[in-house]
């Protein structure tokens, strides 16, 4: 169990008035996590202080060769005012997996749990009240030695910030466009595509980019050895339904295991869906738009909750999906998730974790 000393700001700052205009991650609450780690000595000297910048030297690891790892997570109020997490026990686990993968120290899952619910408690009058926001949490791992050589780092600071969010795209739970990427690739085997790390991400900014300027909100990464099977959007895990039957890419290394993802197919599997994981030809997506039988398309992410697609673009054909519409099970999905996230439906699963008001 971890010894958290907290330095209380004495300037708290103003909350949003606007709930509805919150946007995503773009404004921050009055604390932070703060953790360290050093060589032979482990974790040490966990502490929540007031949100500030951080003094780096320019010449720490990270900056340089990105040895770095993050999270994301939610807390959601409920309507009697009380603060519960989504499965924060699988966030743990996956941050110790990317961990492994970047030669970074894993912070064990109780002191990572325990970490999200201290800075949430602190800051819980940040979690927002109105339907559909929500207390985005962002914890990280960064290599923190100083110098230029290319070797695993023997300090690390573990921060957790958090934001005030509303929905991830503008778009809302409108559908979007998303353009399948058939010359850059985001993974490949023995790559690091079922962590995150913001290699990733920065490696998929060139793509997504030349994507929103032709009108697209997001890019659907293919395979990285031979770009013919979908695995998944950067924000998101994608899945197809398909005459019935719901399709997504298998969790075999290069795709991000979404916790959201696994939820989702949780609840598709205990409604009678067969849902099959597994490799998915993008040409036999367009097949089954041609032929009537693409149903639905929807992403599945923590930021983008259930996320309803109405076209995908591939080397100049297009499948529309649903008429622009939001897609049934789609629905019945984001509804489902949300109400068992902002406690309006039982939840059966176990699924939420109350944050205890201790601070
Ligand atoms: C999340 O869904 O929490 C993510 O980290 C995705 C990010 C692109 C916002």
């Amino acid at each position: 169990m971890l010894n958290i000393k907290v330095v209380r700001s004495k300037q708290l700052k103003e909350k949003p008035q606007d709930e509805t205009k919150l946007g995503f991650g773009k404004i921050f609450t009055d604390h932070m996590f703060l953790m360290d780690y050093t060589e032979g000595e482990g974790w040490h000297d966990a502490r929540i202080v007031p949100y500030a910048p951080l003094p780096l030297d320019p010449a720490t690891v990270v900056f340089h060769y990105a040895q770095e790892i993050f999270e994301g997570m939610k807390a959601y109020r409920t309507a009697d005012g009380s603060v519960q997490l989504f499965r924060p026990d699988c966030n743990a686990k996956r941050f110790q997996d990317s961990a492994d993968r970047l030669c970074i120290p894993r912070i064990p899952v109780e002191d990572y749990i325990q970490a999200v619910k201290a800075i949430v408690d602190i800051d819980r009058d940040w979690v927002p009240h109105s339907d559909g926001a929500s207390l985005y949490i962002r914890p990280f791992v960064f290599a923190n030695d100083v110098g230029l050589g290319v070797h695993a780092s023997k300090h690390y600071i573990f921060c957790i910030i958090c934001s005030p969010s509303g929905a991830y795209y503008a778009e809302g739970l409108d559908p979007v466009r998303i353009y399948v990427e058939d010359e850059y690739i985001r993974a490949a085997p023995g790559l690091t595509g079922f962590t995150k790390c913001g290699g990733n991400y920065a490696a998929s900014i060139k793509a997504g980019e030349l994507a929103e300027e032709k009108g697209f909100s997001q890019v659907l990464w293919l395979d990285g050895v031979e770009k013919k099977y979908v695995e998944e959007v950067g924000s998101m895990n994608i899945m197809f339904k398909i005459d019935g039957k719901i399709y997504t890419a298998a969790c075999t290394g290069t795709v991000l295991p979404g916790v959201t993802r696994r939820s989702i197919i949780e609840l598709l599997k205990d409604w009678g869906y067969e849902v099959i994981e597994g490799k998915l030809a993008i040409a036999d997506v367009m097949k089954a738009s041609e032929e009537g039988k693409l149903e639905e398309v929807f992403g599945t992410g923590t930021a983008a909750v259930v996320s309803p697609v109405k076209e995908l673009d591939w080397e100049g054909k297009v499948a529309y999906i649903g008429g622009g519409k939001i897609g049934e099970l789609t629905q019945k999905l984001y509804d489902t998730l949300t109400g068992i996230q902002w406690g309006k439906l039982p939840d059966t699963k176990g699924w939420t974790v109350k944050v205890e008001k201790q601070l």
